[in-house]
């Protein structure tokens, strides 16, 4: 996609910082960004800038005012971004730490009784608080097996498992160890028509930079992002919720508006630095249409960073410049299939005879940034079903390019060769 636009993909990867190098490293390639992506230049200026402002808002001068304004343009970029029409958007300490503040809400706020009912594919933030609320609340905590195979959930899995008194449930939007994506429309669809009341919360975190959210068709209560893993700092996370969600009894200063979930002073920079991030998808969408419509250019930079990244998971499977995929390798194993349409820019394999933690350091020896997963409590829910102690997750984003795939396949074959 944006390799056959040169001059497009320059233009991309000038407006990051640390794209092919790093001062521990020097020159390397990126293909860690399910860790962490790569942050917008735009994103480290503003933070600076706004790092060095000492007022605080609501005060009687102009900095004060400034800072509003940009936490409220920042509010509306988020809501445009998310495609999220109502209800309150805010920033929290991490995604984790916001997945529990709502989960443990919903859980709190729903009628007596019931299940709570979350997926075997889902991160521990979401795990760990559904099971930590569900018996404080008095309530069966259920889980739905993923599939194995396809590394994914389905609202046929979810199911059996839907009653009328599911209270709440929880869905992960794409896994950031198989890389697949779910169909959270689906599923919300299928809960509602079954407990119409239910309270549903989406950890949209590995999702998000990989383009298109459409909050207002998923039919949802709550989504959590986390800004450093779609080109901003870390530091913080991001939340929506509901209207009907947003004044369920949660944390607030007594006499504040019913839906505030915003716990003491704001950090502007978190919300000015988002803002960037909305900025560059604004630009890049630019490129792909001719709207005048925000949320237009918005989703059409959704759809060519989606079209780019599988161009970039075709060319690492099937191979590219005359190099042989890693299907063309039969010690090369990949987790959730071959030719699967709900892989979003990442890449889990395992090479036999040597473990994962091997590999990466053997990989991060010849310029290639990856990461282990291992069988704890992070990746256990995946690896263990599939009698796999570890694996590698090579992860990438639309400023990653064809040329830096085959050098990596140039690598595993070495690697192999070597044997
Ligand atoms: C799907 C998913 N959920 C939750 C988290 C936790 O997010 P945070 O690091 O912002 O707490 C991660 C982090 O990698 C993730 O990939």
């Amino acid at each position: 996609m944006f390799d056959t636009n040169k001059n497009l993909l320059n233009e991309i990867r000038d407006r990051f910082c640390h794209v092919d190098h790093d001062d521990q490293q020097g020159s390397r390639i990126f293909f860690e960004n399910a860790g962490g992506a790569l942050t917008l230049k735009s994103v480290a200026e503003r933070s600076a800038i706004l790092a060095a402002i000492p007022d605080n808002q609501g005060r009687d001068n102009q900095a004060s005012k400034e800072l509003v304004n940009i936490i409220n343009q920042s509010k509306a970029d988020i809501r445009v971004f998310l495609g999220a029409a109502e209800g309150p958007v805010f920033v929290g300490e991490s995604g984790t730490e916001l997945l529990f503040r709502l989960i443990s809400v919903a859980i709190l706020g729903a009628p007596e009784g019931g299940d709570v009912v979350g997926s075997t594919l889902e991160h521990p933030a979401s795990v760990s608080a559904c099971e930590r609320w569900s018996k404080i609340a008095n309530r069966n905590f259920v889980r739905v097996p993923h599939n194995d195979e396809t590394g994914t959930v389905t609202a046929e899995d979810y199911k059996p498992f839907i009653t009328k008194d599911t209270r709440v449930a929880t869905i992960l939007h794409t896994s950031p160890v198989t890389g697949m994506s779910v169909d959270v429309e689906a599923i919300a669809k299928l809960i509602r028509s079954v407990s119409p009341d239910c309270f549903i919360i989406v950890d949209g975190i590995q999702h998000a930079a990989h383009g298109q959210m459409h909050i207002d068709s998923y039919d949802i209560d709550g989504y959590a992002i986390s800004p450093y893993k779609i080109f901003s700092r870390h530091g913080y996370g991001i939340a929506w919720v509901s209207e009907r969600m947003s004044t369920l009894p949660h944390d607030r200063l007594i006499g504040s508006p019913e839906d505030n979930w915003e716990l003491g002073t704001r950090d502007t920079g978190s919300y000015g630095t988002f803002s960037e991030v909305v900025n560059y998808f604004d630009w890049l969408g630019g490129h792909f249409t001719d709207s005048n419509d925000r949320r237009a250019r918005i989703e059409a930079a959704g759809k060519a960073i989606h079209k780019h990244e599988k161009d970039l998971t075709d060319a690492m499977l099937h191979g590219v410049d005359g190099q042989p995929g890693l299907v063309d390798m039969p010690e090369v194993g990949i987790i959730g299939g071959i030719d699967n349409p709900c892989r979003e820019g990442l890449v889990a394999i395992t090479l036999e005879g040597m473990s994962a933690v091997d590999l990466v350091s053997v990989l991060r020896e010849a310029g290639i940034r990856t990461h282990a997963r291992k069988a704890d409590h992070f990746s256990g829910n995946i690896l263990i079903p599939l009698n796999l102690d570890g694996c590698v997750r090579v992860s990438m984003c639309h400023y990653n390019t064809e040329g830096e795939v085959a050098q990596f396949l140039k690598v595993m074959q070495e690697i192999i060769a070597a044997f």
